[in-house]
């Protein structure tokens, strides 16, 4: 089955082509670059609208497909900024018409986590998904994928631009104070907020720049950041994987990138004996692949949506999806619960075997 998947929660378009039997076959995707100052949602949309019908086109040619092969579209429904999900959305809708397939919207934080799930090899782990606009611990619990701790006020990629922006960095200013960072040495005060399972992000920023005022090296102050922000989710990572009981840890989201929060997080996994993984770039970022992927196990599972249940949430969370494609006798899918038709009659493990989703390991599209 073949899923064309179309991302667009806020500065990234994607769209992408996965088939159920042989993985990702196409990952494309246009970034709208503020010319000054932050992201305007309007704005944004309107760049959505300008890329998509030409991305829709460079997927299918990336892929080799022709729109008549396309068994099923799907979409980000949300969590994310509204004019840029009804973007998205109207894209999604006017595309399912016009090839007369049904049509998917689909969590973004989930995709995150499935897209994950399937490239990396991970089965059944906690995810740290920090990105722009989120910042979230999730793991799998009773059927639903559920938020143990996140970010009280902004996502902590949202936080780095900013302080970028106040700094002089430019806009997407996470890679810059990366770099700053490897040539600062003196680990400034700021203030370590976690709250409960919560973190939060907006107090650092503040002090951060009252630093800078006072004269502080910026190489010092972006290693004081990351020091402090990646020491906060790797604490929060860790209380959420002992309570759940996960061996697993695993990155998602735009700022998983930074080599430095990776370490971190490697290490309390390493502590734990617990192991880390991390998608390759493409996938950590806003893609539209993840959408393709999900779109396309919640159909094999059985999801189907009409066209009114197409409507956009922007504060869609992820515990509100029913997860109905993970079973516990997949071995890719998680721990087989006691008394489930996978377990021997004493208790030991019978062979597994990988549910649909699971039969084939996700293979990357081609390099661009
Ligand atoms: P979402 O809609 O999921 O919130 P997003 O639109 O913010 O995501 P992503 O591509 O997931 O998009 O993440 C972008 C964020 O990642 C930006 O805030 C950017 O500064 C940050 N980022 C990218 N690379 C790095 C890095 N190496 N270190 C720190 N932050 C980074
Ligand atoms: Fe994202």
């Amino acid at each position: 089955m073949i899923t064309l998947g179309i991302e667009g929660t806020a500065h990234t378009l994607g769209v992408g082509i996965a088939d159920s039997e042989s993985g990702i076959l196409a990952n494309v995707l246009d970034m709208y670059r503020p010319p000054q100052g932050g992201l305007h949602p309007r704005e944004a949309a309107n760049h959505h609208a300008d890329v998509v019908a030409p991305l829709i086109g460079r997927a299918l040619e990336e892929a080799g497909l022709s729109p008549k092969d396309v068994d099923l579209v799907s979409f980000s429904k949300g969590p994310g900024l509204g004019p840029c999900l009804r973007t998205a959305a109207t894209a999604a809708r006017a595309l399912s018409c016009r090839l007369g397939v049904p049509i998917i919207g689909v969590n973004h934080c989930i995709a995150h986590i499935e897209i994950g799930r399937a490239t990396t090899g991970c089965t059944d782990p906690a995810l740290l998904y920090a990105s722009g606009g989120n910042t979230q611990i999730i793991a799998f619990s009773n059927g639903r994928y559920r938020i143990f701790g996140e970010t009280l006020d902004v996502g902590i990629g949202n936080m780095l631009d900013k302080l970028g922006r106040e700094l002089g960095l430019g806009f997407y200013a996470g890679p810059a104070l990366e770099k700053l960072a490897l040539e600062g040495d003196r680990l400034l005060e700021l203030p370590y907020s976690v709250k409960g399972m919560d973190v939060a992000f907006s107090g650092i920023m503040t002090a951060a720049l009252a630093l800078r005022k006072r004269g502080c090296r910026l190489e010092d102050i972006a290693y004081s950041v990351q020091e402090t922000c990646f020491a906060m989710l790797a604490e929060v990572t860790e209380r959420a994987m002992a309570h759940v009981g996960k061996d697993e840890v695993l990155l998602g989201g735009g700022v998983a990138q930074n080599s430095r929060l990776k370490a971190m997080i490697a290490e309390m996994a390493e502590e734990r004996g617990a192991a880390m993984y991390c998608p390759d770039r493409r996938y950590c970022m806003d893609n539209g692949a993840m959408i393709a992927w999900l779109g396309s196990i919640m159909h094999l599972s059985g999801v189907r949506m009409s066209m009114a249940d197409t409507v956009v949430e922007q504060r869609f969370r992820t515990d509100e999806v029913d997860v109905t494609w993970r079973r516990s006798g997949c071995r890719r899918c998680g721990p087989v619960r006691r008394g489930s038709p996978t377990r021997g009659r004493w208790g030991t493990s019978r062979r597994r075997r990988s549910c649909d989703p699971h039969r084939s390991r996700l293979r990357p599209p081609p390099p661009a």
